[in-house]
């Protein structure tokens, strides 16, 4: 493993900010760490970049201990949220910057610093200030003022979180597809799990100082092992009786269940083909949310929430329908289980 944290405990005062965190990071990934607000993200960071210490455990880069190495030999590029450009020196200047405190020589510099500004697409506009910028721009600029020096390991603290959202998305892919020409490895920081999944090759989810799961995107999504990512991670309606739907058999210990959009599938009244596992439900209210309609169905009680192109057969509000829940995750304090429509199981499998 390329980075390696091990057990750290991190307090400032009484506040416990890192709790026993452990993780390891292959050379070359891209990872999200991805977490609420206050849970501990930014101390990881600045534990690994050297700007703070660890009360306990050890970090590793490149088979390496790094506890007692000082931030600025530790070759570690770091971009922050609010992009922290030097507002007196223009974008050639500020890529420049490590590269002069490591006293290269001018012609290394000066191709150096148009290698980074080609790689992040700024080719003519070397003499711009930041204010001349926009927040895009200037967010693409502290990136390759991170990586010009060539380090180890890139950094980067919510990189996007002050940018408006239409830029935000066109970045993401920006710097995913740029990392991986680099070929960098890279911790990326996010409280936005739309982000993360997007951007990262594998994520890390903290809270409350400890890391709760961690796994490719797709694992993340679809087994949540505990109560906080199931509710963290994609769409959730939470329920109680869950066993009032067809196919779903109380389980001991399991009182509640999470149920998502994608679970549930709606049909015009008696065409279900698993009458076994289908519920009656009446639409109450239908929402046009441009590429899909969203409706909300009313079964026994139960609110759950179902999506559907609008090619597809529209439905009323007050119309009965027949509802299959295809799976739900049930759920305790600590656990999450994830449970099949056993009207379903056995047979053809419904695709989703
Ligand atoms: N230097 C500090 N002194 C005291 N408390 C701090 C300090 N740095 C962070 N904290 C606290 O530690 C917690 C975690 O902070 P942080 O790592 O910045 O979280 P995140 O980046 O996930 O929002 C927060 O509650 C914050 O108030
Ligand atoms: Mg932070």
């Amino acid at each position: 493993m390329y980075v390696e944290l091990k057990s750290i405990y991190k307090y400032f005062g009484d506040f416990k900010a890192s709790d026993d965190v452990s993780f390891s990071i292959e050379k070359g990934k891209l990872v999200g760490l991805l977490g609420p607000s206050g849970s501990g993200k930014t101390t990881i960071l600045r534990m690994i970049a050297g700007l703070e210490a660890p009360d306990s455990g050890d970090i590793f880069v490149d088979g390496k201990r790094i506890n007692g190495i000082p931030a600025a030999k530790r070759g570690i590029g770091f971009v922050f949220q609010n992009y922290a450009l030097f507002r007196y020196m223009n974008v050639f200047d500020n890529i420049a910057f490590g590269l002069e405190i490591q006293k290269r020589d001018k012609k290394y510099i000066r191709s150096r610093v148009g290698e980074m500004i080609s790689l992040i697409g700024l080719t003519g506009l070397e003499k711009r200030f930041p204010y001349q910028l926009s927040g895009g721009q200037k967010q693409r600029v502290a990136f390759a003022r991170a990586l010009a020096p060539n380090p180890q390991l890139l950094m980067l603290d919510e990189p996007f979180a002050a940018i408006d959202a239409k830029v935000r998305k066109e970045l993401r892919s920006w710097l995913r597809e740029t990392i991986a020409k680099v070929g960098i490895t890279s911790i990326f920081v996010t409280h936005d799990q739309d982000e993360a999944i997007e951007v990262a090759d594998e994520i890390i989810i903290t809270n409350l100082g400890k890391v709760i799961q961690s796994g490719s995107p797709a694992e993340i999504y679809q087994n949540p092992r505990a109560p906080f990512v199931a509710r963290f991670i994609g769409e959730s309606a939470e329920i109680e009786n869950y066993s009032v739907f067809k196919g779903f058999f109380p389980v001991d210990g399991f009182e509640r269940a999470f149920i998502r959009p994608e679970f549930v599938g709606l049909f015009e009244l008696g065409t279900a083909q698993y009458a076994n596992s289908a519920e009656e439900g009446i639409v109450e209210d239908v929402f046009f949310r441009g590429g899909e309609m969203e409706l909300r169905v009313n079964v026994k009680g139960i609110r759950v929430i179902s999506r559907r192109s609008p090619a597809e057969l529209e439905m009323q509000v007050g119309e009965k329908v027949s509802v299959i829940v295809y799976r739900l995750y049930l759920f305790n304090d600590s656990e999450v289980k994830l449970v099949e429509n056993e009207g379903l199981i056995d047979r053809e499998p419904v695709f989703i």
